[in-house]
């Protein structure tokens, strides 16, 4: 397939240069920076991208390419870092600027026949993040744009048809930084509009199909996205092969474990395996009230129990896994990367090294966003494809203090007033995340005219992109309003509500 290779020297963006050029419909692959000039020629790329990164090439530790890259013949886009690169290999000269340009600035497009420019206007705004600057060209290569701060914020070698930029065409504040991107991949490297979710969808069960053969495969489906979605593609390219083990741990949401079996099971007709384990964790989970102990035990019981099922299952090579193309990537280890930093603390639905299953990991080189679109292809629902990222200890980590099935109950209730609630107002799916959490405090109410003595809840609504950092949604006091008085009035043993004004840091997004 028709792909651009991305030479990953560290920078938090390398990700979204990715991205951005599939939606462009372009397949991209991100290698890291020392990744051998023989191995990137093998993947055959219609063009190369030099990612920013957080390091000066003088720096005795730089990160530095394989010079060979510059032999492929194939064209080249430095971004940032990847200018001082072109600058270092081919002669030309990088100093420390005086000024960092740090922020918005201004383009003057000063060639209006540079490929990376077509179609857009002289002036362009783009965003900025360096220290070093280029001070000399490299042989050859001719200025095609300018900032108020850099002579060489554009530059290109026609010839060779490489390019540098000194800004970053890939973060929004570059708002025309998707043309320019464009631009690079069908105009300078003539690559075609190939990278569909459409025709993703037959390549994928093809290549599942000659990997299973005959062969069987478990998938442990959790509801949420990526399992759902990897369930779906996998049914469709082998059918009664794939079992999906659904585990019910009784700290699902309301009609969480019935949306499931109804789209998979009855809908999508695939085989489905729902062990119903709502007791068995209840027990474990009896007079605990520390959170760590809580996440350990679920996690401890959720492996039990599923090895268990994989054995009624009955015999399978494959275990299906819905590991995503960020789990994949291998992070450039480099001071000031905060990619480098930036993995998932938890998991706990890890299952043990032992079980001897191959894996099959079909959505392997999809980012999120494809996966959703994916979904929409193989036709699952919206709740579904939108759902918000649930944790793996369910509404145990929402349950504070001990977990009793009577609490679990009101939690539900009263959760699910707040999703329907905000589903009706249009805010729902426009949330990171929004659900209740039930305290273990009580207070004193009245209702009616009861004293009564009952437990609080409070609401959570975050923005975030990535459950790093998050913001609390000004959620409007109207529906404020509404979610409390249903609440209060529908759910019995809750008489007072509030609501988590926090933002991460410096708290979590989940209470514990
Ligand atoms: P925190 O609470 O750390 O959560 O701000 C960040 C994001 O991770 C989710 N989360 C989990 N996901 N297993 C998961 O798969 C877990 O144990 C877990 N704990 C938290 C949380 O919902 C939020 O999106």
């Amino acid at each position: 397939m028709e792909q651009i290779v991305i030479l990953d020297f560290g920078s938090q963006y390398t990700q979204v240069i990715a991205r951005r050029i599939r939606e462009c419909n372009v397949y991209s692959t991100i290698v890291r920076f020392d990744t051998p000039a023989s191995e990137i020629a093998a993947m055959n790329p219609k063009g190369l991208i030099l990612s920013g990164g957080p390091s000066s090439v003088y720096a005795p530790d730089a990160p530095l390419p394989d010079k060979a890259i510059f032999k492929l013949g194939i064209p080249v886009l430095g971004i940032c870092f990847g200018v001082q690169i072109l600058a270092q290999f081919l002669g030309g000269k990088v100093e420390r600027g005086d000024k960092r340009e740090y922020g918005k600035g201004t383009l003057t497009v000063s060639a209006a026949s540079c490929a990376l420019f077509q179609g857009l206007p002289a002036q362009l705004q783009v965003w900025n993040s360096h220290g070093d600057k280029l001070t000399r060209l490299p042989k050859d290569f001719v200025v095609v744009g300018t900032t108020e701060n850099s002579s060489y914020a554009a530059i290109e070698h026609p010839k060779r048809r490489y390019f540098g930029i000194q800004f970053h065409p890939e973060v929004v504040h570059t708002p025309q930084g998707r043309e320019i991107i464009s631009n690079f991949v069908h105009g300078v490297c003539g690559c075609g509009k190939n990278w569909t979710m459409r025709n993703y969808v037959e390549q994928a069960t093809e290549e599942i199909r000659r990997q299973v053969g005959s062969d069987r495969v478990i998938l442990g489906l959790s509801g949420g996205v990526d399992s759902s979605v990897a369930a779906a593609l996998i049914h469709r390219a082998i059918g009664d092969q794939l079992t999906c083990i659904f585990v019910n741990n009784g700290l699902l949401r309301a009609r969480e474990a019935e949306v499931v079996q109804e789209v998979f099971g009855r809908n999508f007709a695939l085989r489905l395996q729902y062990e119903d384990a709502t007791k068995l964790f209840l027990q474990k989970l009896k007079g605990v009230t520390d959170p760590e102990k809580k996440r350990k035990i679920i996690g401890k019981a959720f492996v039990d129990v599923f090895q268990a099922a994989t054995k009624r299952a009955g015999k399978a090579k494959f275990l299906a896994q819905g590991t995503l193309y960020p789990d994949v990537i291998e992070s450039v280890p480099i001071a000031g990367n905060p990619a480098a930093m930036i993995k998932s603390h938890h998991n706990v639905g890890g299952l043990p090294k032992n079980m001897k299953f191959e894996l099959l990991e079909p959505l392997r080189a999809l980012f999120k966003d494809e996966v959703r679109q994916l979904g929409v292809e193989l036709g699952l629902p919206k709740e579904i494809v939108q759902r918000q990222p649930f944790p793996g200890p369910g509404l145990a980590v929402r349950c504070l203090g001990e977990i009793t099935g009577n609490k679990l109950e009101i939690l539900r209730k009263a959760d699910a007033i707040v999703v329907e609630e905000m589903k009706a107002a249009d805010l729902y799916y426009k949330t990171w995340q929004t659900f209740a959490v039930l305290l273990p405090v009580r207070s004193v109410g009245v209702q009616g005219d009861e004293r009564t003595y009952d437990f609080t809840l409070a609401i959570r609504a975050v923005e975030s992109q990535d459950g790093m950092t998050a913001d609390w949604v000004k959620v409007p006091y109207g529906l404020l309003e509404k979610i409390s008085t249903r609440i209060t009035n529908e759910v019995r043993g809750i008489n007072r509500v509030v609501l988590d004004i926090t933002s991460k840091p410096p708290g979590t997004i989940e209470w514990e």
